[in-house]
């Protein structure tokens, strides 16, 4: 799996460079290419491509949707670290981008990655309209308020407050957890799939979601920021309510446990006949090191 994991990863990085422009109006395509170039695990867009496999969809079309998810991606952690939201100064082991460039092109930059993954979508020919739109209803729902907008506004909320269990679910389902959820069914959306199938990808984008934000709040306690590539120990320094703050270190790795055997055994359910790199991922969300 691992050189599976490389060779799309490779073929992510090169569609990106491709696809983010170098020559815009007032070199705006520069905070958009440091944005997206150089770093990042491409996590989401591996579960596109992964899960198309899944169903032996169009490659074409999945490459498109994986880097139109990885874009707003990108566009949610440049906003996400600007000094009005968590005021982050390091991303991806480099200056974060509005310390690089200003808070005002940092916040255009991120404006303009979210057109541009719309854009990617929606080629004049090569992807079937239907295709094209069910992708853009996927993305758009995750990214907007019932999703990652949504999430992140409950997020900042929340600062200083405790929130019970299902608050913080529902707080990390919508941030992080959409979008990887979308990640799947997007890449499903590339092919042909049984309603069975395509409700068994959803549970375990579900779990997997949820899982990938509780490993995320476990690292920024248990690791340093060389490896992180960003701030550690930030969560508790602004009092934002985690898996650990509410269940403890040993709590928060367990249930990251559980949500991985859930992912698993959503897989197992789905009836599909090759689910190694979905599976994989699973893994991968959960035994990361940053
Ligand atoms: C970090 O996401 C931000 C969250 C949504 C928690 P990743 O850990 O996927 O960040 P990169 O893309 O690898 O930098
Ligand atoms: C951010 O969550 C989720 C996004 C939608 C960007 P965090 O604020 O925990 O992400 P990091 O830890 O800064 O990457
Ligand atoms: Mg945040
Ligand atoms: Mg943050
Ligand atoms: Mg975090």
């Amino acid at each position: 799996m691992g050189r599976w994991v490389r060779s799309q990863q490779e073929a992510v990085e090169q569609a990106l460079v491709r696809w983010v422009p170098e020559r815009t109006p007032a070199d705006l395509g520069e905070p958009m290419r440091y944005a997206v170039t150089g770093g990042g695990k491409r996590l989401r867009p591996l579960l596109v491509l992964a899960a198309c496999e899944a169903v032996q969809g169009d490659p074409d079309a999945a490459l498109r949707a994986a880097c139109a998810v990885e874009l707003i991606h990108a566009y949610s952690l440049v906003h996400d670290d600007l000094p009005c939201m968590d005021n982050d100064v390091l991303r991806r082991g480099k200056p974060t981008v509005h310390v690089a460039y200003g808070e005002a092109r940092a916040l255009l930059a991120g404006d303009a990655l979210q057109a541009l993954a719309f854009e990617l979508l929606t080629p004049a020919q090569g992807v079937p309209a239907a295709t094209q739109a069910e992708l853009c209803r996927l993305l758009a729902c995750a990214a907007g308020a019932q999703g990652m907008a949504g999430g992140q506004a409950i997020d900042l909320a929340s600062v200083g407050r405790r929130l019970s269990e299902e608050q913080l679910r529902q707080m990390h389902r919508l941030k992080t957890g959409a979008l990887l959820q979308a990640s799947v069914l997007m890449g499903a959306a590339c092919g042909v799939i049984a309603r069975r199938a395509r409700e068994a990808l959803a549970r375990y984008g579900a779990a997997l979601g949820l899982a990938f934000q509780v490993v995320d709040d476990i690292l920024d306690v248990t690791q340093d920021s060389a490896t992180l590539g960003k701030t550690a120990g930030k969560d508790a320094a602004d009092d934002k309510p985690t898996y650990v703050a509410l269940m403890g270190l040993e709590g928060a790795r367990e249930h990251a446990g559980q949500l991985l055997e859930e992912a698993q055994q959503a897989l197992a359910a789905s009836g599909l006949a090759d689910t190694r790199a979905l599976a994989a991922l699973a893994q991968m969300v959960v035994h990361r090191t940053h």
